[in-house]
C-alpha cells in the first residue's frame, strides 16, 4: 500500500512531551546536587505541563483527546495479538500505548504532588503546600517523593524500550513523529482533526492560574 505523510501530533503535544524529557533528568539532578531553588521552580514548570497536557486530553486535537486513545481491555489484547501478524500502523497512540501514555502522566502527577508536600521546615527547603500538612503526613511524603521517582524511571525505561521494539522489530519509527508531528501512513488513514489556537491559549492560562495559586501555598486552604 503507497504511504503519505499524515500529520499525527500537533505542536502542544510535542512542545509538552520533549518538555517531559529535558524537565524530568533536570529535576533529578538539581534534587542531588541540592539545588532546590531550581527544583521547585521546575518542579512548578512541569506541573503547569501535565496540567496543560491533561486539559488538552479533554479540549485538544484529535489525536491528543483521551477519548481517542484510552481503551478497553479487549481492545488492548486485540492489539496486542496483532503485533505477531500483519499489522495496521495507528494514526495516534495505539490502544496499548494510550495505557502508557495515562501511565506516565499519572505517575508524573503523583510525583509532582508529593513533592509539593514535601520537606521539613527545621531542616531545608520545603514544597509549596507543605504547611498545610503536618510534620508527619510531610516526612511520609518526603520519603515516598524519593522512592516513588524510580517507579517513574521505570515506566520511562518501559516506555523507551516500547519505542525501541518499534523502530528494531515492527520496523516503525515513532520518534520521527514525535519531532516533526508527521508520520507516513497506508494512503486513506486520516490523521489528527485539528482545534482552533485559542483552545490551547485557554488551556495553557488554565494551567498557568493553577500553578501559580500551588506557588503562592494554594490560598485560602
Ligand atoms: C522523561 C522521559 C519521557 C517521558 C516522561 C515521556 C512521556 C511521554 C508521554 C506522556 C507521551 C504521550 C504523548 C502525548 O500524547 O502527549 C509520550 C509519547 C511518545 N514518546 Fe515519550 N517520554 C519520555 C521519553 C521519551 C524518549 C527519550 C523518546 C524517544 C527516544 C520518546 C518517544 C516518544 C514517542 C515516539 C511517543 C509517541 C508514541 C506513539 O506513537 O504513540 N519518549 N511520551
Amino acid at each position: 500500500m503507497p504511504e503519505k505523510p499524515v500529520k499525527l501530533w500537533d505542536l502542544p503535544v510535542r512542545i509538552c512531551h520533549w518538555a517531559f524529557v529535558l524537565l524530568i533528568p533536570a529535576l533529578w539532578w538539581t534534587a542531588e546536587n541540592n539545588e532546590m531553588g531550581w527544583h521547585m521552580r521546575l518542579g512548578l514548570s512541569l506541573l503547569v505541563l501535565v496540567v496543560f497536557r491533561v486539559l488538552w486530553g479533554f479540549f485538544g486535537s484529535s489525536t491528543a483527546r483521551f477519548g481517542s486513545f484510552v481503551k478497553g481491555p479487549r481492545a488492548v489484547a486485540a492489539y496486542l495479538r496483532s503485533l505477531r501478524g500483519r499489522h495496521e500502523p495507528a494514526a495516534g497512540h495505539n490502544a496499548a500505548g494510550g495505557w502508557s501514555v495515562l501511565a506516565l502522566l499519572s505517575a508524573m502527577l503523583l510525583q509532582i504532588a508529593m513533592g509539593l508536600f514535601a520537606g521539613d521546615p527545621c531542616d531545608g527547603a520545603t514544597g509549596p503546600l507543605n504547611e498545610l500538612v503536618g510534620v508527619m503526613t510531610a516526612d511520609w511524603l518526603t520519603d515516598w517523593h524519593h522512592n516513588f521517582f524510580w517507579v517513574l524511571v521505570a515506566l520511562i525505561a518501559v516506555h523507551i524500550a516500547a519505542i525501541i521494539f518499534y523502530l528494531a522489530v515492527m520496523r516503525e519509527n515513532l520518534v520521527g513523529a514525535m519531532i516533526t508531528g508527521h508520520r507516513p501512513l497506508p494512503a486513506g488513514k486520516t490523521g489528527m482533526e485539528p482545534v482552533p489556537v485559542w483552545r490551547a491559549i485557554l488551556c495553557l492560562a488554565a494551567s498557568m492560574a493553577f500553578g501559580g495559586w500551588i506557588w503562592v501555598g494554594a490560598p485560602p486552604f
